[in-house]
């Protein structure tokens, strides 16, 4: 099986690990111990924002990042329904109220003029979303966001290395949230930062990630144990370092698929947005006008075949049972969309001949 993406860890992580394991550091009180800091600092060189905090999850980082955007109990937070339910679930657990909005069906990214119609007096932030590792509108979400008074967070999770409009994505939010879950462009197993150019908010989510600690056992705000062990932080730091190899062989195998599956006219492939570059965490591709049914059975015959093919997602957040109580506005494009697309395995374990296998297994099944 090819699977849709699988972790690329070698020696030098192993080495990493081991190292940590001999020093006998594996995590700080505060959550800052001496590798953590270190890929603080380089992550975010990488993405060109000031700060970098290192937390325990994607997840956790998402959840502060609504804390300290000031998002309370009885607030509403709009953000896409087509997405992974952490990007909502994290609201609620803030005590906020989702507001889902449909998403530009070419980039499956929210749509800001279907953001600008939601927004209310109680509207505190808005959360956007690089859906498969493609930049999602920020630009003109920025502007919204702050004609309204609205902070701006972006769920980076897959897109580690995206660029957009010239610059790492991350840069136009007021904070931006990363995963290095396994599956990830990199990953440190499980993981995640949280990067901004605000000193205030950095200082903020560095006392939520340890029980609102700034010394030891004296809390001044509420806070959580969001730390990253140090272990992980040294799988980050050599992954990082990996993450222009990783990206460049994606970037390939997405090139070559895009190359060869444009011939089918059933088929919306990924494009990428002018000035931008995609991650290509995931090359997903629409089978047009198809059912649900149909485009599950095409799923199932490449599983057989042995092509981990995916959906992201098939159930929109609104549709899951939690969540169904919760304001929405018409979301007739996240609908299509979660019957339609599928993705395909790009990560830089694929190899050429397995690009090719794959692109002409899928045009031999539509
Ligand atoms: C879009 C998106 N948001 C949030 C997350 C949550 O990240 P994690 O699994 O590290 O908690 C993920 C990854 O799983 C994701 O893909």
């Amino acid at each position: 099986m090819i699977p849709i993406n699988a972790p690329q860890i070698g020696e030098r992580e192993i080495e990493a690990v081991v190292k940590v394991l001999r020093s006998g550091v594996l995590t700080h009180g505060l959550g800052a111990g001496p590798m953590v800091r270190r890929f603080e600092e380089e992550f975010a060189k990488f993405v060109e924002a000031k700060h970098a905090i290192a937390v325990n999850s994607g997840t956790a980082a998402l959840h502060m990042a609504v804390v300290a955007a000031g998002v309370k109990r009885g607030d509403e937070v709009i953000l896409p329904s087509f997405t992974f339910v952490a990007t909502a679930e994290t609201v609620v657990m803030a005590g906020a109220k989702p507001v889902f909005v449909d998403i530009n069906p070419e980039t499956y990214t929210v749509s800001p003029e279907e953001v600008e119609k939601a927004v209310t007096k109680r509207t505190k932030a808005v959360i956007a979303v690089d859906l498969y590792g493609a930049p999602a509108d920020m630009k003109s979400l920025r502007e919204i966001a702050d004609k309204h008074g609205l902070r701006l967070i972006e769920d980076a999770a897959q897109a580690h290395g995206a660029v957009y409009d010239g610059k790492p994505v991350g840069v136009y939010a007021d904070l931006a949230c990363w995963s290095f879950y396994a599956s990830k462009n990199m990953t440190t197993g499980e993981g995640g930062m949280i990067t901004t150019n605000d000193g205030e908010l950095a200082e903020k989510l560095r006392l939520i990630r340890c029980h609102g600690e700034r010394q030891k056992y004296m809390s001044t705000i509420i806070g959580h144990n969001y730390r990253m062990p140090e272990i992980e932080a040294a799988i980050g730091l050599v992954q990082l370092e990996r993450l222009p190899s990783f990206l460049a062989r994606r970037r390939e195998n997405a090139e070559t698929l895009t190359v060869k599956l444009c011939k089918a006219e059933n088929l919306q492939l990924p494009r990428e947005q002018p000035l931008c570059r995609n991650s290509w965490y995931l090359y997903t591709v629409r089978l047009k006008g198809a059912s649900r049914r149909k485009r599950d059975a095409i799923v199932e015959q490449l599983k057989s075949k042995g092509i981990g093919a995916e959906v992201y997602y098939p159930w929109p957040i609104h549709m899951m049972p939690p969540y169904k109580r919760f304001r929405r506005l018409k979301l007739t494009e996240t609908e299509k969309a979660s019957e339609q697309v599928f993705s395909l395995p790009v990560h830089p374990g694929v190899k050429t001949e397995q690009v090719n296998f794959i692109a002409e297994t899928v045009l031999s099944l539509i």
